[in-house]
Formats: C-alpha cells, structure tokens, sequence
C-alpha cells in the first residue's frame, strides 16, 4: 500500500488497543473554513481503564483534543471526523451525529470533562452542596442516592464530606476546590473522565498528592481517564500511554515505559531532556530552542522540521506518517532511528527517579 493511504493513526491503533472506551477517528477543527486546523487528523483509541496522558506545549492542540471528545469545542470552530463512545453495556454511540439534549446527557453521565481552567466555575454564591444537588437534578438522578456516592468520593479524595459540601467555593484552599471539582465530576459515575490541565494551578506536593490519589480513583472506579498536561514527567509517573502532541498532531504515542525509556520522535527525545529530572544537573536541562508553531502558515513537510536538529532534505518536502518503532508504539517521524542514536536522553531512569514502578524496555 502507498504511504499516502495508509490511515497510520487508526492502524496504529487498531493493532494494540482490544477493547476502546473511545474511538476518534480523522479528528480535525478548524475556524477558517479549513485554511488551516487547530486539531489535524487525529486518530487515536481510549482504551477501557487505561490513563492516557496528553503531553505537548502550549498551543499545541491539547484543549482542542480534550473539548473535540465531547463535541464541545468552542464556537465557531468547526469538528469533522468520527468519535464513537463504547459504553459497556450497550451499543456504540456516534458522539458527532448527537443532539444537544443527547449530548447533555452523554455528558457527565459517561463521559465527564474536567474543563482548563474550572476550578473557577464554582459559583461563588452557591454553597458546594448546591453544585453536586443541581448537577444531579440536572441529569433527573435520585438526589438523595447522589449525595451519598459524593461524600463518598469527597472521602475517597481525604476530604471531611460534610464541611466541604457546607462550605461556600472561596472557603476552600486549591486543593480542595481541585478535588471538590473531581468528585463532582465524578457523581454521576461516568466510565470515562477527561481532565484537562487539572493540576496546573496548584504546587508540586500537591499535583502528586493528587495524582495519586486520581490513581486510586481510577483503580477503585473503573474509569478511563485522559490525563491533559504541559508537564511530562508529572503525568509519566500515572498514565499507562502517553500521546504526544506537536502542531495539532499526536506526533509520538506509546506505553509510557516505553517512551521514557525509549522515546523514537526527536521532540519527544528533546521534550524529555528539557524536563527536571534527578540524574540530569540543571546545567544538562537542555530548552528546545525555537517556538510551537501556530496554526496558519505552519512549516512544510515535518512540522518540527525549523527546530529538528536531524531535519534533512526529505522533512522539508513531505509529511511523515507513523511508522512502527514496535507494536504499540509509532512515531510521526522519518528519522525515527537516528534520534534514539544521536540525541541520548540525560537520565537513567526518569521513573525510577520518582519512585515508580522502573521500566523493563532498555536503551
Ligand atoms: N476560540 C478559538 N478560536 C480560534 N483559534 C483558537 C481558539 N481557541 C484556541 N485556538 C487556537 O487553537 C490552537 C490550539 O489551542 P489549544 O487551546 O487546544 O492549545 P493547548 O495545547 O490546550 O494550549 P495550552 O497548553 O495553552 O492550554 C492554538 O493555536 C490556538 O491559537
Ligand atoms: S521527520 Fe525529520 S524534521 Fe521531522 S522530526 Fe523526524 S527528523 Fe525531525
Ligand atoms: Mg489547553
């Protein structure tokens, strides 16, 4: 088969994901009448109870993925491509063929978004508790059954459940206005949970604390959870894969041991060497030189191609489709092989390093 056919995103996944949460197929926005794309050609698979990192710059895409999932991206934007939802029980649901009342529901119900920026939806007016008793009128839910799986998930998230659904918004510190806002996120019980940037606002103690205990939640759960981040090692220590985006795209995606250990995309490589991590000194941390590009007039051929240091002739003519580094890990990337070779990453084990499980694959 000619390269130019090949749909890679969906082989790379129909190959390696058995039982999908969430199919997105050929996921394109555009606010110009498809001048140009703020998400391009996404194609990737939410496997049941997996956590999917999301990892790029700003400006990348990322909000635009995580808001395409839902059908919700922002006015005028327009979405074009397929998004099936596999609820366990039941058949599949074409997300973009819905009708706002049917999307309403799919909302929270099964697929529940945490939105960038939403620890300040919280009305300040309405006590906590109004929010988790409107949220489940809204979705005609038995209240008095709701409010008891909340506490539940308020104590599952180490917070007294009585005083903080007692409490108005501003009484809360951060952290709990971040965990309220996961548990309400959670009380409808949805199968699938996407957050979008959730932790950013908040100091590094208390990112992990909460990450941890979203590994807890997810376990005890069941959920999918799609993890959205600028903050590559944060999210390596939780998520099973990680995709990640440059120019709109997901450029590399693959099981994250895989990935910290054996990254095969030039960005991924050099994303890894700009992050703080154990082994590297500060001296080593090496910035990628050069901005993300914007989406009108984006570079030819390989989008990275003006800050690749492998860039040759071939990145500046033509795109790269994925190709296979192993069954379920490709990169977007035609030099795949001589960045494992030539661009070494500054640590042993970034995972080790942060106390988590290390990885098995070797450099
Ligand atoms: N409402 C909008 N109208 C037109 N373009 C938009 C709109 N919102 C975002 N964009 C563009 O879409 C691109 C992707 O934006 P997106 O918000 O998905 O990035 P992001 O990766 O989430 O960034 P950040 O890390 O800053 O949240 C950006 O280049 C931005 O300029
Ligand atoms: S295709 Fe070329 S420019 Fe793009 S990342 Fe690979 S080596 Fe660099
Ligand atoms: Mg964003």
């Amino acid at each position: 088969m000619a390269i130019e056919e090949v749909d890679a995103g969906s082989e790379l996944d129909e190959r390696s994901i058995v039982d999908p949460a969430i199919e997105i197929r050929n996921a394109k926005v555009t606010y110009d009448e498809g001048e140009s794309y703020v998400l391009d050609d996404v194609s990737i698979d939410l496997d049941r109870n997996e956590v999917l990192g999301v990892v790029g710059e700003s400006g990348s895409g990322k909000s635009m993925f995580a808001s395409s999932l839902l059908d919700s991206v922002p006015d005028p934007g327009v979405l074009t491509g397929r998004i099936t939802y596999h609820p366990r029980d039941g058949e599949p649901i074409e997300v973009l063929d819905l009708s706002k009342e049917e999307l309403r529901e799919l909302r929270w119900e099964e697929i529940s978004m945490v939105f960038q920026g939403a620890m300040s939806s919280f009305n300040p007016v309405l006590k906590v508790r109004t929010h988790f008793e409107e949220t489940l009128e809204a979705h005609d839910a038995n209240v008095a059954e709701g409010m008891d799986f909340a506490r539940e998930l308020l104590s599952d998230l180490y917070l007294d459940p009585d005083r903080v659904l007692d409490a108005y918004p501003h009484e809360l510190s951060g952290g709990m206005t971040q965990r309220a806002l996961i548990a309400l996120s959670m009380v409808l019980n949805p199968e699938v949970l996407v957050m979008d940037e959730p932790t950013a606002a908040l100091d590094l103690l208390m990112q992990r604390s909460i990450l941890q205990l979203l590994e807890d939640l997810q376990a005890k759960y069941d959920i999918s959870l799609v993890f959205i981040t600028h903050d590559l090692p944060l999210i390596a220590a939780l998520a099973d894969r990680m995709a990640i985006m440059y120019a709109f795209r997901f450029v590399e995606v693959a099981p994250t041991q895989d990935l910290v250990a054996n990254a095969a995309h030039p960005y991924t490589r050099m994303l890894l060497n700009s992050t703080p991590n154990l082994d590297a000194p500060l001296a080593e941390m090496k910035p990628i030189e050069g901005q993300s590009p914007a989406p009108i007039n984006l570079p030819s051929g390989c989008a990275f191609h003006p800050r690749c240091p492998l860039a040759e002739e071939q990145c500046m003519q033509s795109e790269p489709d994925y190709h296979d580094v192993s069954d379920r890990q490709g990169a977007r990337c035609f030099r795949w092989e001589a960045a494992q070779a030539q661009i070494l990453l500054n640590y042993e084990d970034m995972l080790e390093d942060r106390g988590t499980s290390g990885g098995d694959a070797d450099e």
